[in-house]
């Protein structure tokens, strides 16, 4: 039988022991990792290529070595994380006392992990234009989006992304001289281009296996979509992550008419300023200690402001949940929707991950929750530094990139009147772009009240190009 691409309860077996389906395992050995489930490595480099057109058969046979030999098929991604589990199950039975101690040690992914992909100038530099996804704006790249999302214009982005990047090669591990190392081996390897540019990627925890954050402090990776049955929580009345194997994967026109598929990758350099983001929060905490008569804003203040403009605290707690992190019922940092909370009381519609998954909040404006899910993005990014500068490394993958990422970040993140005409409330506080108009925030969590502010942009796009991450039959075969 073959796998079924439309199903929400995802694929493979729910008993985490269970074995794939021979129909799976083919699927999965012909997809790159990184789509279905993130790789979960802390460091990684991502080296953008050009090809030069003159020597295209040398860049080819180059892609198909690589693919043969380092690439990471989504089976072997399963393959290790089986491994891994087993591993863990095994120093639990024994009770080892060195396995007990780190003991979330072998749970957590490792050993190097490589991605490859192509944009659709990169097909062309190839002579592949005829293997090229058809979708709709992936020739316009990320440069033909610039004005569909309010970006910054070209030509203020960073200088390697005004360049013509053909290909994107990610390498990830937990060791960062690994992957310095694998970098270096697979940038000398290379025929037929050069690798233009390298951006460094590095995962911030709280302590050495606590969850990942972001730079502005907050919790991140809670909250994405689940293709794996095993991953989705039995309990999800409130909100149901799984989600179809169509809203990642996209047909590999040039690859096995079975099992050939891909992803489209948005990949976007977005810099974030923490002095700013944290004078925003400051002066919401101050009007939120004004309508509490006042002077000076508190702890809990500032925390429910943030709280405001992410849509979470920063242990990832939601706002729409509970006031305050304290007595809060911790097991449902996902498990939740806006409905008792329809009128953006305690999480305003404007929050990031209000405006990014508004979880229902669409169907007041006719469409259906099952038509808002479609928009559903799957998160890849890793956070940067880089003379000073911090940001994070957005990436997300997609089946379509005009009704995913861009329907997402023009019509929800950008859109001011987005659920709320009037008074409008506003561009997402994180990641939202364009036309400015003040904000709407609940004077006290819960009362009806709500007080106008405007804060300003602390992210900016810096640069960023469409890709496709094509099968492993494709890759290997490239010619
Ligand atoms: C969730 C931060 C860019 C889409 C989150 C969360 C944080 C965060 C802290 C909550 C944790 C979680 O649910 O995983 C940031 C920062 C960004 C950024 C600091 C830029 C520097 C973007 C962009 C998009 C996006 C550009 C897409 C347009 C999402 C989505 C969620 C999310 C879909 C999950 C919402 C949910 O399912 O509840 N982000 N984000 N983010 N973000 Fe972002």
């Amino acid at each position: 039988m073959d796998v079924d691409f439309d199903k929400e309860s995802g694929i493979g077996p729910s008993d985490p022991k269970g074995k794939l389906t021979a129909e799976e395992k083919a699927l999965l050995g012909d997809i790159q990792g990184n789509i279905l489930k993130s790789h979960g490595r802390d460091h990684s480099r991502h080296l953008f290529i050009t090809f030069d057109t003159t020597k295209a058969k040398e860049a080819k046979a180059w892609l198909a070595q690589l693919s043969k030999t380092k690439v990471t098929s989504a089976l072997k991604q399963w393959d290790d994380s089986r491994v891994r589990a087993e591993i863990f199950e095994k120093s639990k039975k024994e009770e080892d006392p060195e396995a007990y101690l780190s003991v979330e040690l072998p749970k957590k992914p490792s050993g190097i992990f490589i991605n490859v992909m192509l944009s659709a100038k990169g097909y062309d530099a190839l002579g592949l234009s005829g293997k090229k996804p058809t979708d709709g704006i992936f020739g316009g790249g990320a440069a033909g989006a610039v004005s569909r999302l309010s970006d910054p214009p070209r030509k203020d982005w960073e200088a390697p992304f005004k360049a013509e990047l053909h290909a994107l090669v990610i390498i990830a591990d937990d060791d960062p001289g690994k992957v310095a190392a694998e970098a270096k081996a697979i940038t000398d390897s290379l025929k037929g281009g050069k690798v233009v540019n390298t951006e460094i990627g590095r995962a911030l925890r709280r302590g050495k296996n606590g969850p990942v954050h972001e730079h502005f402090g907050f919790v991140d990776g809670v909250s994405d979509p689940l293709f794996f049955a095993k991953d989705i929580p039995k309990s999800s009345k409130q909100w149901n992550p799984g989600a179809p194997l169509k809203l990642a994967l996209a047909k590999d026109p040039g690859g096995h008419a079975k099992t050939g598929y891909g992803s489209f990758l948005v990949y976007r350099k977005l810099e974030q300023n923490v002095d700013q983001f944290n004078q925003d929060r400051h002066e919401l905490a101050k009007v939120l200690a004004k309508e509490d008569n006042r002077t000076e804003p508190n702890h809990a203040d500032r925390e429910l402001a943030g709280a405001y403009l992410v849509g979470r605290f920063p242990d990832g707690f939601p706002v729409s949940e509970k006031a305050t992190p304290d007595g809060a019922d911790r097991e449902i940092p996902n498990n939740f929707n806006f409905s008792t909370d329809t009128d953006g009381l305690k999480c305003p519609f404007q929050a990031h991950i209000r405006k990014t998954n508004p979880r229902g909040d669409t169907t007041k404006l006719g469409g259906t929750l099952k038509q808002e899910r479609t928009h559903r993005i799957s998160r890849r990014a890793i956070s940067y530094e880089q003379k000073g500068k911090v940001g994070l490394l957005f990436l997300c993958v997609q089946s379509n990139i005009e009704h995913q990422f861009e329907f997402m970040q023009s019509a929800w993140a950008n859109a001011p009147e987005f659920v709320q005409p009037k008074p409008p409330t506003g561009l997402d506080p994180v990641v939202g772009q364009g036309k400015v108009v003040k904000q709407q925030w609940p004077a006290k969590y819960g009362s009806d009240k709500k007080v106008p502010l405007s804060l300003k942009q602390s992210v900016h796009m810096k640069g960023g190009e469409y890709f496709f991450m094509p099968s492993m039959g494709f890759l290997k075969g490239v010619e």
